[in-house]
């Protein structure tokens, strides 16, 4: 039930109603046959804090000491003493209308309750106890009564009283979640202090009358909103009651609060906030977008079932959603962290970000994943995102299904590029696995199809090539005629296409990035503004070009000594690895994360010898390949289906990045591009 909205005018009269109630009933109080009564209680009840009221009850005999608050039980009559007095002196139909305001709402079980509160205010809510989990307390009466029967002997027991007596002691539990939707804003332009937060309030009772937390005295608990989201989890067997509290405002706060309050009694809380899942990855950013992926949406990866498991969970049933932030001083989804209509109202009101939401299988062993393009980004800006689970499409996630409310799970931050010379492309036909950003100019800016496609036509080109050049290996011979008995041509070609991909499409990365394992290119084309980039007490470790193994041998002798005065000159650092970049893409000067030299392995091992594959050997190997992180927390070289996970930091340890990766990465090197 909703409380009806009154208009100023109406509540003045309300004001008025209850003031004049008062005035009448302090006339009733004042009676002579109340004073028969006063003059033996010495303190009216209503003047005595909670506190102080068992102690302030005088003995009834002299010899008798007084009553004591001594264990639970004695406890639960005393609540009855303490709400009765604020009651009894009041006729019913006198205090009608105060008891509606302080009259709690009633919560059903899984039924979300919106609700609007102002400042230094409360609501009440009440969740009976016919409304909790019927069957779980007789369930747990007839094992109680089978045991108890088993114990006897006996089978026939009349025991109504007996088994009102093991009703009453068997509890169910409930679990209470609350979310501020929306809550007061700052007035000042600097905001120091955290966002108020609300207070929800538990307690049980047998007193149908609740009052407000501050006088009722024991609330059961108690649980500061954090980041918009509370919850608390008890056992009972009574009704039970809520409140939320408001917080009165302090100086540079204006406004008021909505919340969604909800009781489950289904294993598990409406509103779910988790800090532990790591559920998404960033695949790349470019200046003004960035590509997310979540973690397998499924545990089977069977076609037909995974189709159709699309098919029910695609477009607006996509359970997932991601909301994103830019970093500022203030902004609206603080202290909405954990709040899914929160940050949901913020996203929706205060952004011009748009997100594109699909669900795609090409990361890996079928499994679909969601992945979400995130455009309209700020350069070279951080920004904080929120991955969010719609509770209505019963998605279980490590063994938990999120109820109605849904789940917000622990948030991320990135930063977009400084650059328009990278910009991240998806959906490639030959290369699939391709979904970074690759390098770009301001011309392709917006035209990611045109981008695409040069870069896939490209790779066709190369891979027609080498199936020809596969063909004339005798690959369909059975058994021992075969050049190896681990690995085929399927495995060869696959190995190759990965090695190909992750070569012939550059990953793209600042030219400002300073990491140790990029690779400068195109060190001699100016930038926009006509400067040079400069190379300048920057040691690089020459890498080897794209055009033969020979070219770099000088290079690889004076690695070691380390001079920059010929780094121009140098084909590894003056242009692309593939020369169709500069001529048609012509971006500026850019940095590149190597391919994984386990690419190369793998095509070694995988390929006929006939295709005279060979990896080049140390130190030669470290200026074509970059080597992973032995402790995944990085990502420094790369292979088809790496992500970067934003979580790493602050979850346990970084293996991530290697779960993701589905298609064992190979690489080759230059001698077999000639090959080709
Ligand atoms: C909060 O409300 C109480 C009465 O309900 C009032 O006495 C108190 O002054 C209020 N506090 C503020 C800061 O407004
Ligand atoms: C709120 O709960 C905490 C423990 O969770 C307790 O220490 C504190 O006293 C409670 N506050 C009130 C006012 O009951
Ligand atoms: C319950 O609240 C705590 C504290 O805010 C939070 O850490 C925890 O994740 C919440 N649990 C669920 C299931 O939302
Ligand atoms: C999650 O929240 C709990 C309690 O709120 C805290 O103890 C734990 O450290 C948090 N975990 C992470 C990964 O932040
Ligand atoms: C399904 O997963 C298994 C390993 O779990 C893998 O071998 C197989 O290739 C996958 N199937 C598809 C269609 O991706
Ligand atoms: C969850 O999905 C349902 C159905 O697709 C939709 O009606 C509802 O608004 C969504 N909830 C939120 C919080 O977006
Ligand atoms: C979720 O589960 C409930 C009850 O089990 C069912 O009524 C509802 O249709 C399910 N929703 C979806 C999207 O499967
Ligand atoms: C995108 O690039 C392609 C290939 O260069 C070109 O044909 C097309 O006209 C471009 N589209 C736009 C909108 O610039
Ligand atoms: C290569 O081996 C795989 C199993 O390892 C098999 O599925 C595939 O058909 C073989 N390819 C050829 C061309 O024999
Ligand atoms: C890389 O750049 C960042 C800032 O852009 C700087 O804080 C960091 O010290 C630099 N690292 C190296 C090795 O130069
Ligand atoms: C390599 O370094 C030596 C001196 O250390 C220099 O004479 C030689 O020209 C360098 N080679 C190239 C290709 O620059
Ligand atoms: C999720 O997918 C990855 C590969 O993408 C796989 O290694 C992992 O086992 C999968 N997890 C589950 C729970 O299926």
């Amino acid at each position: 039930m909703q409380l009806p909205k009154l208009s100023p005018l109406q509540s003045r009269l309300l004001a008025f109603a209850i003031t004049t109630c008062l005035v009448v009933v302090l006339w009733i109080c004042f009676q002579p046959n109340y004073f028969a009564y006063a003059a033996e209680i010495p303190v009216p009840p209503e003047v005595v804090q909670p506190s102080q009221f068992a102690a302030s009850i005088p003995p009834a005999s002299p010899d008798e000491p007084p009553i004591e608050i001594r264990d639970g039980l004695e406890e639960e009559e005393n609540v009855d003493a303490l709400y009765a007095p604020l009651f009894a002196y009041f006729d019913r139909s006198l205090v009608g209308r105060q008891e509606d305001a302080l009259k709690p709402s009633e919560l059903e079980n899984n039924q979300m309750k919106p609700m609007e509160i102002a400042p230094n205010n409360t609501k009440t809510f009440i969740f009976k106890k016919n409304q909790l989990g019927q069957r779980s307390v007789l369930e747990e009466v007839s094992i109680a009564r089978g045991l108890e029967d088993a114990l006897n002997g006996s089978s026939d027991s009349d025991g109504d009283g007996e088994s009102d007596l093991v009703k009453r002691q068997a509890q169910s539990r409930l679990w209470i979640s609350a979310n501020t939707c929306r809550q007061p804003t700052p007035t000042v332009k600097l905001v120091t202090d955290p966002v108020p937060q609300l207070t929800l309030w538990v307690w049980t009772s047998t007193s149908s009358a609740p009052a407000v937390p501050s006088s009722s005295g024991r609330p059961v608990g108690n649980s500061t909103f954090d980041g918009g989201h509370a919850n608390y989890t008890l056992a009972t067997n009574e009704d039970v009651y809520i409140a939320v509290t408001a917080p009165a405002l302090t100086q540079g706060w204006t406004g008021s609060w909505s919340f969604e309050i909800a009781v489950s009694t289904d294993q598990g809380y409406y509103h779910n906030y988790d800090n532990s899942t790591n559920f998404i990855y960033m695949v790349d950013t470019d200046s003004d977008s960035t590509l997310f992926i979540t973690h397998n949406m499924t545990d089977f990866n069977d076609t037909a079932k995974v189709d159709k498991w699309i098919d029910e969970h695609k477009g607006d049933n996509m359970p997932f959603d991601i909301y994103a932030f830019p970093d500022d001083a203030w902004s609206p989804m603080m202290g909405l962290e954990r709040s899914y209509c929160g940050l949901k109202t913020q996203f929706d009101s205060s952004n011009n970000l748009s997100v594109t939401t699909s669900i795609t299988t090409q990361f890996g062993q079928g499994l679909p994943k969601g992945m979400f393009n995130v455009q309209g980004l700020k350069t070279s800006m951080k920004y904080t995102g929120f991955l969010v689970l719609n509770g209505t499409s019963n998605m279980t996630i490590d063994g938990t299904t999120t109820n109605g409310g849904g789940r917000v799970f622990q948030s991320f931050q990135w930063r977009t590029k400084a650059d328009d010379t990278c910009q991240v492309i998806f959906g490639l036909q030959e290369c699939t696995t391709v979904a970074y950003a690759v390098p770009s100019s301001p011309l392709w800016k917006n035209n990611d199809t045109g981008l695409i496609s040069f870069y896939d036509d490209l790779a066709t080109k190369y891979m027609s090539a080498f199936r020809n050049s596969l063909a004339q290996v005798a690959c369909d011979t059975a058994g021992t005629a075969q050049y190896s008995l681990a690995r085929n041509c399927t495995d060869c070609e696959a190995d190759y296409k990965s090695w190909l991909c992750s070569v012939l499409i550059p990953r793209c990365e600042d030219w400002t990035a300073n990491a140790t394992y990029l690779h400068p290119r195109n060190i001699n084309t100016p930038f926009a503004n006509g400067s040079l980039p400069a190379v300048d007490g920057l040691s690089f470790f020459p890498s080897n070009s794209f055009d033969g193994p020979d070219s770099d041998s000088t290079a690889a002798e004076n690695a070691t000594t380390g001079y920059n005065a010929s780094l121009r000159t140098r084909t590894a650092y003056n242009q692309s690895r593939i020369p169709a970049i500069d001529t048609t893409i012509a971006p500026g000067p850019y940095k590149e994360l190597l391919p994984c030299e386990d690419l190369c392995f793998d095509i070694v091992r995988s390929c006929p010898a006939q295709l005279g594959f060979a990896c080049p050997e140390p130190p030669m190997r470290a200026l074509s390949y970059g080597r992973r992180d032995p402790y995944g927390r990085e990502l420094r070289c790369n292979y088809p289906g790496a992500v970067v996970d934003l979580t790493v930091d602050r979850g346990a340890g970084g293996q991530h990045l290697a779960r993701l990766s589905t298609v064992v990465l190979a690489a080759a090197l230059a001698a077999a591009w000639g090959a080709v």
